[in-house]
């Protein structure tokens, strides 16, 4: 292994779903698994190829109901080669013997390399070697090399390549009993000697898909067809010592991609004119090594290596590619199946990083929720509501997605699914919005389009706001807050809580925002959007109301989760580690012995800790303050360690936002959290689930964790403002950011020292603001600075 590596040693079925997510290669545009393209589907491996936004909705029958479910389609399979010695079986890993395996992620190039030596039963060897990438520069195309020697003696080698049609959903368990077939209306034919083609259409979305491949090798291509797979078939003469080719290059294109006329013309097309591997790869390197310029970090050791990787699977899903899709941040990646390919509030954990590196890309996935915002309107008015109600769960028209069901592996039992009620994502995107134009001093778009979703936002919380006389304060009631596993009060009818902090606090952190913002516009583009809005005189105030008695519960001196979560029992944390070991799924533990974590203190990821996430001290307290309410430190404290007691760590979120907020505490179990996250996924923490594809909002968040959370850095009242804390596992580090236009601004921190470098250019100056003094750097500067102790 080295920094810019990541190796696999040796054939290991029971890993080969973590390695095919990990080694997946993907461009932003689309994405496949690094499964071995001599294997098919089975229990063991899972190929699957996803296209950014292609969705598609099927019913199933589950337990004797009707359910619907729109899925990210595992499109037709492109990855097939196949390989015998004549007269004798296609050789596998799991039929033939393996004297060698090796897999290696090459992350400065985007290229997959696999290397396995196969005993042919005699005295002979066939060793296959092949690259494998998913074109940076042109987001259509990808192209495998193979290269096979003999040795031991010769032999006449038949190879088969495929584009494979016949795939269906299928790569998690536990939706095994949903109908998976996405894909129909499947035709292939051949375009030239050399190339094959398929088409089809998915189901229900009418999504038309078209694919290419061509074969380059050696030796005369043949090709048969057979729907629902397209075959071309070469035969080698191989010689000891000689190595032989065969060069697979394939473009897809999809009905939903602009300035094509049809995808199948598109894909042959786009084939046709591929140059050869080598130059593919040429071009491949270039827009990789300009990727990894435009967002460059610098952390020693494995900490380092990991983040690196994280950076890769983050830019395989949401490249400079994307920024011209209408696609929002799906939660897994383009890596597998998991969460259907939905887009849920994770993307708070992902722009707040892409907007100091590729702000065209966060914009772009600003604008998917901005299309459907008609949508998110709808949904509040259908639910009786003002404003926008942005779905739990999104998808391809910004309906809620949310399954109506889940299935507990566990206990076997399908039950009613109440996450929808997580209507905190709205403040998530207007958190996104505002984050986005202070980094990147996009007015425009914050005078547009971020202010209709923030003002209809803002409408939707203060709508949903009702006053209670008793308390003096407003509440939000019948909610859910991060921390999913608490769904209903015990023994209630109707699912739903009251008061959650988190949203609570993020509500009127968006309503006194909102009024900003609509205070700072310039006239006539207030009374376009009150007048585009039908926004009345009286709403403002109330707002502003609203933003000031937002109730906050609080019990033992800290701040509840919800209002009554002080009066649910304590858990027997040590009793159910000892009985379960891994508890961190403690929602499907209990149901399954018949209980409900709904009657228990104990939470799946950090609800009201999220606050210390988002938020600084000062402008956390300013909120509490603007409450009427004093958050001191020891409060604040008495509430980290309260939380941290009683959750769970369900979700990989979960350590990363500990990490956070305890590094920012200056606590020492930071980098125990700290490296939960690092190892989230290499170490499929959650117990195989990043077989299923990966968590994007951890792996992006710890790539901020470095550059927001160690550094303190916010980007507000148009200046950089830096307040380090140590953090002694990780006490040097660097990265470069893009900030309002200075691209290329680098960081370094070693100890108490920064450094901060503006490269030359005609951008405005950057306003640094440190805890003990400002500075104004012009482009073309330096400045080294002591920090406080
Ligand atoms: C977490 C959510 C998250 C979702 C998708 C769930 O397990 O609880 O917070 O949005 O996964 O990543």
């Amino acid at each position: 292994m080295t920094g810019w590596t990541w190796e696999y040693e040796g054939y290991e079925p029971t890993d080969a779903r973590l390695r095919e997510s990990l080694c997946t290669l993907g461009n932003g545009y689309f994405a496949t698994r690094g499964a071995l393209p001599e294997c098919v589907a089975d229990d063991i491996h899972y190929p699957g190829t996803y296209v950014a936004g292609c969705y598609n909705r099927l019913t199933s029958d589950v337990s004797g109901r009707q359910v619907e479910n729109e899925d990210l389609v595992n499109v037709p399979n492109w990855l097939p080669l196949r390989f015998r010695m004549h007269g004798r079986s296609w050789l596998t890993p799991d039929t033939a013997p393996v004297l060698e395996h090796r897999e290696i992620l090459h992350l400065s190039s985007g290229l997959l390399e696999r290397l396995t030596r196969y005993g042919l039963g005699d005295d002979r060897s066939l060793t296959v070697r092949q690259l494998r990438l998913v074109h940076m520069a042109d987001p259509h195309l990808a192209a495998l090399r193979t290269e096979f020697t003999v040795e031991g003696g010769s032999g006449e080698l038949h190879v088969e390549a495929a584009l494979d049609g016949g795939v269906t959903n299928a790569g998690v368990p536990r939706y095994r009993d949903l109908d998976g077939r996405h894909l129909t209306h499947v035709h292939t034919g051949t375009a030239t000697p050399d190339t094959t083609w398929l088409r089809c259409r998915t189901r229900t979305s009418d999504i038309r898909i078209g694919m290419a491949s061509r074969l380059t090798t050696e030796s005369p291509v043949t090709i048969r067809h057979a729907v629902p797979r397209t075959v071309q078939l070469t035969r080698l003469g191989l010689a000891p010592g000689r190595t032989a080719t065969v060069d697979k290059t394939v473009a897809l294109y999809t009905s939903r991609d602009p300035a094509i006329s049809d995808p199948l013309h598109a894909a042959v097309d786009r084939v046709g004119r591929a140059p050869g591997f080598d130059a593919l790869l040429a071009a491949h390197r270039t827009a990789w090594a300009q990727l990894w310029r435009r967002a460059s970090i610098d952390v020693p050791g494995e900490a380092g290596r990991i983040l690196r990787l994280h950076l890769f699977h983050v830019l395989q899903t949401l490249s400079p590619n994307t920024a011209d899709l209408d696609v929002g941040v799906p939660a897994r990646g383009l890596h597998g199946e998991a969460y259907r390919g939905h887009v849920f509030w994770d993307e708070l954990f992902v722009l707040p990083y892409l907007n100091l590196h590729f702000p065209e890309v966060s914009r772009a996935l600003l604008h998917y929720r901005h299309r459907r915002l008609e949508k998110a309107c709808t949904a509040a008015k259908d639910a009786g509501r003002r404003g926008a109600m942005y779905p739990w769960q999104s998808g391809s028209d910004g309906r809620e997605e949310t399954q109506q069901l889940h299935l507990n592996p566990r206990s076997g039992r399908w039950l009613p699914d109440h996450t929808h009620l997580q209507y905190h994502v709205g403040s998530a995107i207007a958190y996104n919005v505002w984050q986005y134009s202070e980094a990147s001093g996009d007015t425009e778009f914050l005078h547009t389009k971020g202010a209709e979703m923030l003002l209809q936002i803002a409408r939707f919380w203060a709508d949903a706001a009702t006053w209670d006389d008793h308390l003096g304060r407003h509440r939000i009631r019948g909610v859910l807050g991060p921390d999913e596993y608490h769904d209903a009060y015990p023994d209630a009818t109707t699912p739903g809580l009251d008061d959650n902090a988190y949203t609570n606090v993020t509500a009127a952190w968006v309503l006194s925002r909102t009024l900003e913002l609509l205070a700072a516009l310039p006239e006539p583009r207030r009374r376009e959007l009150t007048e585009r809005t039908g926004l009345e005189d009286g709403e403002l105030d109330q707002w502003d109301e609203v933003s000031r008695t937002l109730h906050v519960p609080c019990h033992e001196g800290v701040i509840s989760q919800f209002e009554g979560y002080g009066d649910l029992a304590e858990l027997d944390w040590s009793g159910y580690r000892k009985n379960y070991g891994d508890i961190r799924r403690l929602d499907r533990i209990l149901e399954a012995e018949g209980d409900t974590v709904n009657r228990y203190q104990a939470s799946k990821q950090a609800d009201v800790l999220m606050l210390g996430y988002l938020f600084s001290p000062g402008e956390l307290r300013s909120l509490f303050h603007r409450l009427g309410l004093r958050l001191d430190d020891d409060t604040w404290h008495r509430t980290v360690d309260y939380y941290l007691h009683r959750t769970s760590h369900g979700s990989t979120l979960s350590g990363l936002v500990h990490g956070w907020i305890l590094a920012r505490a200056r606590r020492a179990e930071a980098w125990q959290f700290c490296q939960e996250a690092l190892r989230g996924d290499i170490a499929d923490i959650q117990g195989g689930t990043t077989g299923e594809g990966i968590h994007l909002g951890a792996m992006a968040g710890t790539l901020d964790l470095v550059q927001r959370g160690l550094t303190g850095l916010e980007t507000r009242q148009g200046a950089l403002w830096l307040d380090p804390v140590p953090l002694p596992e990780l006490s040097s580090y660097g990265f470069s950011l893009r900030y309002q236009g200075n691209w290329g601004v680098r960081l370094r921190l070693r100890r108490r020292h920064l450094e901060i470098t503006v490269p030359s250019s005609d951008a405005d100056p950057i306003d640094v603001r440190l805890p003990d003094r400002s500075v104004r750097l012009q482009p073309g500067e330096m400045a080294r600075l002591m920090l406080p102790d």
